[in-house]
């Protein structure tokens, strides 16, 4: 299994990190399969499994119960749990029991949590000193939607870009050990990139952050929304709704089950 060494040593060799979300069972034997370097069990999963059109309701248990699904579909993938709204936010007592049940119930090896500010600083610290791994994640963060007034891109003003690059290096020297960057302009991301010496992992960053992570949904073609930094490797959705249509067309015509799909009786004649 990958280690927060490997990790280490892709960004020194120059290796792209590929990340992407799993939520379940399936979906994380499916990454495994493909050979993803790191798996996330994001929050987005209120989204695009939930339902909800944003992150903020989704619960720890709810994280808990989705990251050891994931767990069980890839024991041998390095698993990210992402920290729900509210869940490190209160005190660092809480945060790091939030962090704990993570490992210990759900089977991850490292916890991600939004924000650079003072306050996250010390939630990294905190988690980092119980011996938890901690990926910090910088830029358009969805769980502070409201304030930051919507989905906007960051970091387009001087001001911010350089604001970035502050709480970059701090989420580094606090001791998380990989940052997602999140809808930012390209140059920020490279800037960031060579500016760390851990490994940055991109989604809406541009091209030269040391990974790209992306929505496991998303680029299977099952969500809602498309956004201009995503590419859509498939249209599983339109496939699933065909091959219900086609099901639903053959009980109605009375097609299935066909003679292949029924039970014999037993022969009893040999008595
Ligand atoms: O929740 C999530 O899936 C994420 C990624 C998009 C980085 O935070």
């Amino acid at each position: 299994m990958n280690s927060i060494k490997t990790y280490k040593k892709m960004k020194k060799d120059g290796e792209r990190i590929v990340m992407l979300t799993a939520y379940d069972y399936p979906s994380a034997k499916y990454t495994e399969a493909a050979g993803i370097d790191i798996i996330l069990v994001g929050d987005s999963l209120g989204m695009v499994v939930q339902g909800y059109h944003d992150t903020l309701q989704v619960t720890m248990d709810d994280m808990i119960y989705h990251t050891r699904a994931t767990r069980r579909g890839a024991p041998d993938s390095f698993i990210v749990g992402d920290m729900p709204f509210m869940s490190y936010h209160v005190n660092t007592t809480e945060t790091i029991k939030n962090a704990a049940r993570f490992i210990t119930e759900g089977g991850a090896n490292a916890v991600k949590l939004e924000g650079g500010t003072s306050s996250r600083i010390e939630m990294i610290k905190a988690i980092r000193n119980c011996e938890i791994p901690v990926v910090a994640h910088l830029g358009l963060t969805p769980q502070s939607i409201h304030a930051l007034g919507g989905y906007a891109i960051q970091g387009k003003s001087k001001k911010d870009f350089e604001i970035l690059k502050e709480q970059a290096l701090a989420v580094q020297n606090a001791g998380a050990f990989m940052l997602v960057l999140e809808g930012i302009p390209e140059q920020l991301g490279k800037e960031i990139s060579e500016m760390l010496i851990i490994p940055t992992i991109g989604i809406g960053a541009g091209r030269y952050t040391d990974g790209q992570v992306l929505v496991y949904h998303d680029i299977l073609g099952m969500s809602d929304i498309e956004p201009k930094f995503l590419k859509v490797y498939t249209r599983l959705a339109e496939n699933i709704t065909n091959s219900i249509k086609e099901f639903y067309d053959d009980v109605k015509k009375g097609n299935f089950p066909a003679e292949q799909h029924i039970y014999k009786p037993i022969n009893n004649d040999k008595k």
